[in-house]
C-alpha cells in the first residue's frame, strides 16, 4: 500500500533546538522541547535574579507575572481575568478537585481516556473526602456523537459533582468534542474540568468558545514554554472558590494572584514562555500545525505498513492538526503499565528513537509526535528497526 507523501519541511527549524542530534525525538508529546531561544530568555531571567535576588523577587515580579498570564491568555483565547499560570496540568487539576469540597455521596466522572497521574488525583480526593470516581467506558472508534451520547447517558445530576474530559487523549491521541460535552454537561448542571494538556499550541480552538468550568493547558509541550508553565482557566462562578495548593503571601488577593504566588519559587520558566510563543509565531503558527500533523500521519503509515497493520485499522483522532497518532502493537505485547515502559525504554536504547508506547485497553500501542525539528527518515529509520526488534520477546 502506497503511503502519502510527507509535508513540506520547515527549513531550519531543527537547528531552533538544543536535541541530540544521534537521537530521534518522535515523542515530543511527553515531555515536550524548549526552542533555544527560550532557554537564553530563562537564562537572563536566572542570571538576574542571582543578580540581586531581593530586587528581583519584590520590584515588579507580580506585575511581570501579571504581564505574562495576559500574554498567554491572549494567545488561548481565554479570558485574562480568569486565567491562572501555575506549572503544570497536574496542579492545575489537583488545586481545582481540592476547591470543590467533595462529600461523601458525591462522584467525579472521567472516560477511560483520561491521564493515568490525574486518575491517581481523582483517586486521592475520593478518598480524602468519601466521594467516588466513576470511569465511562469510550470505545476508540467512537464518532463524536457517539461520545457526547455516552457522556449525557453517564450523568447522575446531584450526584456528579465533576466530568474531567481531556481536549487531546495522552494514551489513544484522541481528540475529543469538549465544546459538546461541556455543553451537555451544563444541560445537567454537571461542572466540567478539560484537561487540556495537550492543546497549547497544537489545537487552534478558543478557550473561550469551549465554555468549560475549568479548563488547564501547559504551554511547556506545544507551546514551546520552559518546563513548569501552564494555566488554569476558571469560569467566573468558581474563582472566589478556587484556592491554591499552597497557601502564600498573596492569599487575600483572590484569584488568579493568590495562586500564583507560590512562596520563594523559580518563577522564571513562566516569564519566558513568550519567547516560546514567539518561535512558533515566527515559524507560523498554522504552518507548524499543519507541518506537525502531516508528519505525525506520514509516520503512522511508514511505521503502521512495516507493522503489518492495515490503514483502516490506524486509528485517526479526527482533526488535521493533531500532531500525535497511534499504532496498535501486535498483541500480547505492551499491555501493562510496565511492560509499555520497558518497551519504550528498549526502543530507546536500540534504536535510538524516542517513542511513547501505550498500554490501553488491553493492548499496547505505540505513540508517534510530529515536530518541526522532525524529518521524514526519522520514522522511516523505526519502521526499518522495530518489526525485528518486536520479533525478540
Ligand atoms: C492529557 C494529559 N493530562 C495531563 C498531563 C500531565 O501534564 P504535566 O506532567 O505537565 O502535569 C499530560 C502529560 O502528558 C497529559 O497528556
Amino acid at each position: 500500500m502506497s503511503v502519502p507523501p510527507p509535508p513540506e519541511p520547515i527549513a531550519g527549524a531543527r537547528l531552533l533546538f538544543s536535541l541530540d542530534p544521534a537521537v530521534s525525538h518522535l515523542n515530543h508529546g511527553s515531555f515536550g522541547a524548549v526552542p533555544i531561544v527560550a532557554q537564553r530568555a530563562q537564562q537572563r531571567l536566572r542570571d538576574e535574579m542571582e543578580a540581586d535576588p531581593l530586587r528581583f523577587f519584590t520590584q515588579g515580579l507580580v506585575d511581570r507575572v501579571a504581564h505574562t498570564r495576559r500574554h498567554l491568555a491572549g494567545f488561548l483565547g481565554a479570558d485574562p481575568e480568569g486565567t491562572a499560570l501555575t506549572t503544570n496540568a497536574t496542579t492545575g487539576v489537583a488545586v481545582v478537585l481540592q476547591s470543590l469540597g467533595l462529600r461523601s455521596g458525591d462522584e467525579v466522572l472521567t472516560t477511560d481516556h483520561g491521564y493515568g497521574a490525574v486518575d491517581h488525583s481523582i483517586a486521592r480526593e475520593c478518598r480524602r473526602t468519601g466521594a467516588t470516581h466513576r470511569v465511562l467506558r469510550v470505545p476508540l472508534t467512537a464518532t463524536d456523537d457517539e461520545v457526547v451520547q455516552i457522556v449525557r447517558a453517564g450523568l447522575r445530576p446531584g450526584r456528579t459533582r465533576l466530568l474531567v474530559v481531556d481536549q487531546l487523549t495522552s494514551a489513544t491521541a484522541r481528540l475529543f468534542p469538549v465544546a459538546a460535552i461541556v455543553g451537555v454537561a451544563g444541560e445537567h448542571g454537571v461542572p466540567v474540568l478539560v484537561d487540556a494538556a495537550h492543546a497549547p499550541g497544537m489545537l487552534p480552538a478558543s478557550v473561550r468558545n469551549i465554555g468549560a468550568d475549568f479548563w488547564v493547558g501547559n504551554l511547556h509541550k506545544w507551546g514551546y514554554a520552559p518546563r513548569g508553565t501552564a494555566v488554569l482557566v476558571v469560569a467566573p462562578q468558581w474563582r472566589e472558590r478556587i484556592e491554591p495548593l499552597v497557601v502564600s503571601w498573596e492569599q487575600d488577593s483572590g484569584f488568579p494572584a493568590r495562586l500564583e504566588w507560590q512562596a520563594t519559587s523559580d518563577y522564571t520558566a513562566w516569564l519566558s514562555a513568550p519567547a516560546g510563543l514567539y518561535t512558533l509565531r515566527s515559524l507560523g503558527v498554522d504552518r507548524v500545525r499543519a507541518h506537525n500533523a502531516g508528519l505525525a500521519a506520514y509516520g503512522q503509515r511508514v511505521v503502521g505498513d512495516a507493522l503489518g497493520v492495515p490503514p483502516a485499522d490506524l486509528p485517526d483522532p479526527g482533526g488535521p492538526t493533531v500532531a500525535m497518532r497511534l499504532i496498535p502493537l501486535p498483541a500480547g505485547l505492551a499491555t501493562t503499565l510496565d511492560g509499555a515502559r520497558a518497551l519504550q525504554t528498549r526502543i530507546a536504547e536500540r534504536l535510538a528513537t524516542q517513542v511513547a508506547v501505550m498500554a490501553w485497553d488491553g493492548r499496547g500501542w505505540l505513540r508517534l509526535c510530529g515536530q518541526v525539528y522532525n524529518a521524514p527518515e526519522e520514522y522511516q529509520r523505526l519502521a526499518v528497526g522495530l518489526p525485528g526488534l518486536l520479533a525478540q520477546r
